[in-house]
């Protein structure tokens, strides 16, 4: 017996040490993060005298700690103790803490007056929820998580949300995270006849889970359409957009057709799991850059007083909303730009591919002071991070005078001309009037 029970030690060591290996590194090269500070937002529900249900909000500080069953909280606070399950938060997460906004929210189950029990082993009818929201501050991902607690002492009678599990300041709550539903597309910028996808992810803790995959678009004026649905359990569909196969890996993505103004909108991706429901809405927006032209070169040279009108036009843009201002600073010193007045706009042009046109022009009629400075066309839009500037250098000179002169010179001479002709003319004819006198 000895015998074979080293072998059966050896080898349990090594594979524990294996499986050890594995969470240190962490699945699919995650950042092994062991707590994260959160808000969790508490809810205190009464029903009042009309028989409605008003609830209070309370903002409270907490962590969610990952670990194992008996681990003590690092932090006197209230700790959700995460322990391992096949679904892992923590394999979605990019970036150190100080870029995720971590939210708890009391999470109700209770659909109809029916409570649904969640279909894992060890989980009870009277288990309680909380989601836990993480968004990635700059935008790049938001993960919603859904915790179940069984609490030791159950509450029996009524609904969920009317007697919600008291949460004391340092309590321990020991969770397992049962369903994740990400999008790595929390919002999407798009021009128009592209075919984005919008990002919707989902992972479940056990196999073959009765999973519903729904994407509705709520556009900003009203109704609310389904744009794809889909039922494990039956297997059903409806729509197109999302790749069937792909949902069965947790892969609930929808690709837009080539975009159009009606393409503008909310997606809203859910994921039912009985009796979980997790949803994202990405809203969808349009934008088109606007390209800027100046009819001018680099400089303008005008004479002092010769008008001229410069046009500046942004092209293509959308939306329609966009800015163009004309300014004006000194070349050398350091600028101290000053917008103009005399400029006027033209209407919006619009486009048969959705985008819009428009014009600002400037009238010049410039003094010799207003030569050396910058003119610059300044176009600001909501698809651009800095707005765009083309410039030009006015250069101004006195009237070419050449010609003046010589036409001056020439008509002196003329004139010259004339009245040497008459003085000869007349000279002679004195000298022959005083012969014959
Ligand atoms: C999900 O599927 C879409 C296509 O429908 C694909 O573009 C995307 O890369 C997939 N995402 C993942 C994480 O596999």
């Amino acid at each position: 017996m000895t015998v074979l029970r080293t072998p059966i030690n050896i080898m349990v060591w090594i594979s524990g040490a294996f499986i050890i290996a594995i969470l240190c590194l962490g699945v699919n090269g995650s950042v092994d993060v062991q707590w994260l500070p959160c808000q969790f937002v508490d809810e205190k529900v009464h029903v009042n005298e009309e028989g409605h249900i008003e609830t209070q909000f309370i903002y409270r500080k907490a962590v969610i700690q990952f670990g194992n069953v008996g681990d003590s909280p690092l932090y006197p606070t209230i700790t959700f103790l995460v322990t391992a399950s096949k679904v892992d938060m923590r394999r979605y997460v990019e970036g150190g803490d100080d870029t995720l906004n971590c939210e708890i929210r009391r999470y109700s189950t209770v659909d109809k007056g029916h409570v649904k029990r969640w279909p894992t082993m060890g989980a009870q009818e009277y288990d309680v929820w909380f989601s836990c929201t993480l968004r990635h501050t700059k935008g790049e991902f938001i993960i919603t998580t859904f915790l179940r607690h069984t609490p030791s002492d159950p509450a029996k009678g009524k609904v969920d949300y009317l007697q919600w599990l008291t949460v004391n300041d340092k309590d321990l709550l020991l969770t397992s995270a049962v369903m994740v539903v990400l999008t790595r597309t929390p919002s999407v910028e798009v021009g128009f006849l592209k075919e984005p996808t919008l990002d919707c992810q989902f992972a479940v803790d056990h196999k073959n889970a009765n999973v519903t995959v729904d994407w509705k678009l709520q556009r900003s004026h009203g109704k609310r359409s389904r744009l794809f649905s889909y039922t494990s359990r039956t297997g059903t569909s409806e729509g197109t957009g999302v790749s069937i196969k792909d949902i069965g890996g947790g892969n609930a993505s929808f690709k837009l057709l080539p975009t159009r103004k009606n393409s503008e909108g909310t997606y809203i991706c859910s994921i039912l799991v009985p009796p979980l429901h997790g949803s994202h809405n990405i809203p969808l927006h349009l934008r088109e850059q606007p390209r800027v032209f100046l009819n001018v070169g680099s400089t303008l040279s005008l004479t002092v007083g010769e008008g001229h009108k410069v046009t500046c036009d942004a092209e293509g843009y959308y939306p329609m909303d966009v800015n163009i201002e004309w300014l004006r600073e000194p070349v050398s010193d350091s600028p101290s730009p000053v917008f103009l007045k005399n400029v006027w706009h033209s209407s919006h042009r619009f486009h048969h591919n959705g985008t819009y046109s428009l014009s600002a022009f400037l009238q010049l009629q410039p003094g010799l002071e207003d030569s050396g400075y910058k003119y610059t066309c300044e176009v600001s839009h909501t698809s651009l991070l800095v707005p765009i500037r083309k410039s030009f250098i006015l250069s101004v000179t006195e009237p070419d005078l050449t010609m003046w002169y010589i036409e001056i010179i020439g008509l002196n001479g003329v004139i010259l001309g004339i009245v040497f002709k008459l003085l000869c003319h007349f000279i002679p004819s004195r000298k022959a009037s005083y012969r014959r006198f």
